[in-house]
């Protein structure tokens, strides 16, 4: 079997270097270069300060303490990286695109071509080339055809190996994997690649975790993957509109359909809509294949996720308006989170950035307290929404990092994020501090009911009725 001595990984991002740190950190006898045409992001990892890492995944700065400078590198010098490699892994972002043919579905490949056109121009020896972005299924030929056409005649075996890990529990998620799916082709040098790679990962997962297939059951299994879990998300929250209406509680529905070991229990938090760089990406792009293939009838029906999941945020930001006497013009709103989830810096489709923009349109007044987002993120989301102007967008929202300071005369508090701190804060104080009615709109059902109601606040969370 070829052994791997040297890895390079181009893309240093929420994937390519959470990913790579733990496999430095798993094979010592390894050595993994981390490149980015990003020299700030490539800064930010070199940073002495394990704080500024450019991604804040708990359990990371720990393995990066432990794997950089040792085994585990970053560098913006591509072609030296490209160049020493024996495994070549692609983890740049892919995302939906804003232009031309498939505009607003498909995904956008330019990253990944450039990465294929730059490894077949500086290889010069042969190389496994792993696919771990997300693609579109059949990408990988598309890549073959660059690599085997403009290259110095090596041989290229391509793989395709997704990843599954979720941010804010993206280490475990590594180091405790379901499964490693490896894509391939059948011949005797992808099955030399595959178990190469799969040895790799052999470091620290079992074999039976470690699946192999075909190279197009990889690249469409993890569309499919992630369309299944964000169905799940927007079946529950269709259902929360329904509980609303009905007095049921849509907790107690989750629990009740969940305890069917054929439905189980996961994904099934109603909440204000999904949001990360992953779901409404690879659905839209699932979507954008199957119309490509004629198949209308599976688009359509793959789309109502994505459609059940605006309406979710829509149907959130509107019961806001509505219960504040149908004007929240001028009045202050209080946002707790603005990531997409909680123990992430990361605010890619964020709910809270749709709430805002809609509740913006309104003229309200909002002040967003999130113990990881900085305040030039919140901005840059709202501004590249391009709803209103950047002096608008600074005039109506204001960052803040004292969370209960923030509720003074607020009307009311939106938590958008399931961060555990705001369970704990002094909702005694905070009830003083607002003007009264004072009003609670839970986004993800994490507050204590009974505590708010006693306490006196209107509280509305949703799948419940007031
Ligand atoms: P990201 O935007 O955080 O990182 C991508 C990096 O690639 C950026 O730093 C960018 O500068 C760099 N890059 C782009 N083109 C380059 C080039 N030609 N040469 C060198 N560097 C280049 O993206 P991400 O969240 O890490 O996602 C990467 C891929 O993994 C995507 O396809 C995504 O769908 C997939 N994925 C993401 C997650 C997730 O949770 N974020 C999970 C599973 C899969
Ligand atoms: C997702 C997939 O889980 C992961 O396997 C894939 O590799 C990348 O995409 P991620 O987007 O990082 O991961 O986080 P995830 O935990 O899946 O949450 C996505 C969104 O769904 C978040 O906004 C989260 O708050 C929301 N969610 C999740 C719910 O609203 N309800 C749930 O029950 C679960």
């Amino acid at each position: 079997m070829k052994k791997i001595n040297k890895i390079c990984c181009i893309g240093a991002g929420y994937v390519g270097g959470p990913t790579m740190s733990v496999i430095a950190y798993k094979c010592p006898g390894i050595e993994v270069t981390v490149v980015d045409i990003n020299e700030k992001r490539i800064d930010a990892w070199n940073d002495k300060n394990l704080d500024n890492l450019p991604v804040y995944e708990p359990g990371l700065k720990e393995i990066v303490a432990e794997t950089r400078g040792k085994n585990l590198f970053f560098s913006t010098q591509i072609d030296k990286a490209i160049d020493e490699a024996d495994m070549i892994f692609i983890s740049v972002n892919t995302p939906t695109k804003t232009y031309g043919k498939g505009k607003g579905q498909a995904a956008d490949l330019k990253y990944i071509e450039l990465c294929a056109r730059n490894i077949a121009k500086v290889a010069k020896t042969d190389k496994i080339v792993v696919e771990k972005s997300t693609l579109p299924v059949r990408t990988a030929q598309a890549i073959k055809n660059i690599l085997d056409n403009t290259g110095n005649h090596v041989n290229f075996e391509i793989l395709s190996n997704p990843e599954f890990l979720a941010e804010g529990t993206a280490i475990n998620d590594l180091l405790y994997a379901d499964r490693i799916l490896i894509g391939g082709d059948d011949t005797p040098s992808g099955t030399e690649a595959k178990d190469a790679l799969a040895a790799i990962y052999g470091h620290w997962l079992p074999d039976n975790k470690i699946l192999k297939t075909n190279i197009w059951s990889s690249e469409l299994s993890k569309l499919v993957a992630n369309a299944f879990l964000a169905q799940r998300i927007s079946s529950i929250n269709s259902i929360s509109a329904l509980c609303e209406k009905t007095d049921a509680n849509v907790q107690e529905v989750s629990k009740a359909i969940g305890l069917d070991s054929r439905i189980g229990p996961k994904f099934l938090n109603a909440s204000v809509g999904f949001g990360g760089s992953c779901f409404q990406k690879d659905i839209l792009n699932l979507v954008y294949i199957a119309k490509t293939y004629g198949l209308n009838e599976v688009s359509d029906y793959w789309e109502q996720v994505i459609l059940i999941n605006d309406y979710q945020k829509r149907r959130f930001a509107n019961n806001i308006v509505s219960s504040l006497y149908n004007t929240v013009s001028g009045k202050k709103i209080v946002f707790y989170g603005w990531a997409f989830k909680k123990d992430t810096n990361d605010t890619r489709e964020s709910a809270a950035i749709y709430v805002a923009d809609a509740l913006l349109d309104e003229q309200a007044e909002i002040v967003v307290y999130d113990p990881k987002v900085s305040e030039e993120r919140i901005y840059a989301d709202l501004d590249y929404l391009n709803t209103r102007t950047e002096e608008e967008n600074r005039k109506l929202v204001t960052v803040v990092k004292e969370p209960v300071e923030a509720t003074k005369e607020a009307h009311a508090i939106a938590v958008l994020t399931e961060w555990d701190e705001f369970k704990k804060y002094d909702w005694e104080t905070i009830y003083k501090n607002m003007l009264k009615p004072a009003f609670v709109f839970d986004g993800r059902r994490i507050l204590d009911k009974e505590k708010l109601d006693t306490l006196g606040f209107n509280y509305y969370r949703i799948g419940e009725g007031a």
